[in-house]
C-alpha cells in the first residue's frame, strides 16, 4: 500500500471510531460469538498476559480483561487515535484496571520479544498493511509456544449482514475493479489465505477453523440501516458518491433484500468467519 492510501485508510477508521463507540453495545452483542471462539482457540485463561492487535472500540480486550482477571493483563493496541480514546474511556467506565493501551500499527509493535503469552486480533488482520510482517511481529512478542490467533470474515456470499447494503449500492454506482490483496473486509475470506501467511511468517501448528454463527440483535431494519451506513468507511464513501435523490430508492431496495432477516422485531443474519491460529516455534 502506498503511504497516501494508508493515510486515507487510517483517516476513514478515525471517522469510524465515533460510530463504533456510538454502537458499541450492539457491536459487542452481535460479534460476541467471535470473541468467545477466539478466546477458546487461543486458550486464554486466568493469569495470562494477552496482546490485542487492532482492538477498535475495545473488543476483544474488554472481554478478555475479565477472563484473565487481576493476576493477568491485556495490552490493547490500535493505530487510530480515536479508537484508542474510546476504548480507553470504556475501560475506565467499567473500572477495569488490568488493561493497558498503546497506539501502534500491527507491523511495528513497540514491545520487547516474548512479552505476552498470547496475541489475538478480532476482525483486524484484513486491514494490516503488510500481513506477513504483522504476523512476524505478533510471533516475536509472544513467548515460546504462545498462540497467535486471528478471526476474519468468511466469504461475502455467506455474510449478508455485510453484503446486503453494498450489493444494492454497487448496482447504482460505478465500482472500480477491486484488488483482492488490498485491505478489505473479505481479503482473507478464501480458505488457506491467512493460514498461508502465518506459515510464511514461520508460525508452527497453523490451523484454520470455520465458524458459522448468527448476527443477532433486537433491532429494526431502520436501526440496521443506520448502523451499517455509519460503521463502514467503505459504505460511507460509496454513499457520498450517490445523488441524494437516489437514496430512497436504494434504501427501499435494501429493505426488500433484507426483509427475511427481520422477523418479529429481531434481526438475525447468518454469518461465517474463519479463525486462523499458529504458535511460536522455538528459536
Ligand atoms: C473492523 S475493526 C475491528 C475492531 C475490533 N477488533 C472489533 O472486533 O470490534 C478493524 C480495526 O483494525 C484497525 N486497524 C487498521 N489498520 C491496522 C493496522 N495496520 N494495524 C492494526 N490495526 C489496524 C482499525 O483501526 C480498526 O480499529
Amino acid at each position: 500500500m502506498i503511504p497516501e492510501e494508508q493515510n486515507r485508510a487510517l483517516h476513514a477508521w478515525q471517522t469510524s471510531a465515533r460510530y463504533w463507540d456510538k454502537h458499541r453495545v450492539l457491536i459487542e452483542q452481535m460479534f460476541a460469538p467471535l470473541t468467545s471462539s477466539l478466546v477458546e482457540e487461543a486458550r486464554i485463561g486466568a493469569g495470562q498476559e494477552v496482546l490485542d492487535i487492532g482492538g477498535g472500540s475495545g473488543e476483544p480486550s474488554l472481554t478478555i480483561s475479565c477472563i484473565v482477571g487481576p493476576t493477568g493483563s491485556v495490552m490493547y493496541t490500535d493505530p487510530v487515535a480515536g479508537m484508542v480514546e474510546t476504548a480507553q474511556a470504556e475501560a475506565g467506565r467499567r473500572g477495569l484496571t488490568n488493561i493497558h493501551f498503546r497506539q501502534c500499527s500491527a507491523d511495528d509493535l513497540p514491545f520487547a520479544d516474548r512479552t505476552f503469552d498470547v496475541a489475538v486480533g478480532r476482525l483486524s488482520a484484513m486491514f494490516f498493511v503488510d500481513p506477513v510482517t504483522a504476523v512476524r511481529e505478533a510471533l516475536r512478542v509472544v513467548r515460546e509456544d504462545g498462540y497467535v490467533s486471528f478471526v476474519v470474515w468468511g466469504p461475502k456470499g455467506a455474510n449478508p449482514f455485510l453484503s446486503t447494503v453494498t450489493d444494492v449500492i454497487d448496482q447504482f454506482a460505478e465500482v472500480p475493479p477491486e484488488d483482492p490483496d488490498a485491505p478489505d473486509a473479505f481479503r482473507f475470506a478464501a480458505p488457506g489465505k491467512l493460514a498461508g501467511i502465518l506459515e510464511n511468517a514461520d508460525a508452527k501448528n497453523v490451523s484454520e477453523r470455520q465458524l458459522k454463527f448468527q448476527i443477532k440483535a433486537a433491532i429494526s431494519f431502520e436501526q440496521f440501516w443506520q448502523l451499517r451506513t455509519e460503521m463502514s468507511g467503505t459504505l460511507r464513501e460509496k454513499m457520498a458518491r450517490l445523488a441524494p435523490a437516489q437514496l430512497p430508492t436504494i434504501k427501499q431496495a435494501v429493505a426488500d433484500a433484507a426483509r427475511r432477516y427481520f422477523v418479529s422485531g429481531t434481526m438475525s443474519f447468518p454469518a461465517e468467519a474463519l479463525i486462523v491460529s499458529g504458535r511460536k516455534s522455538a528459536v
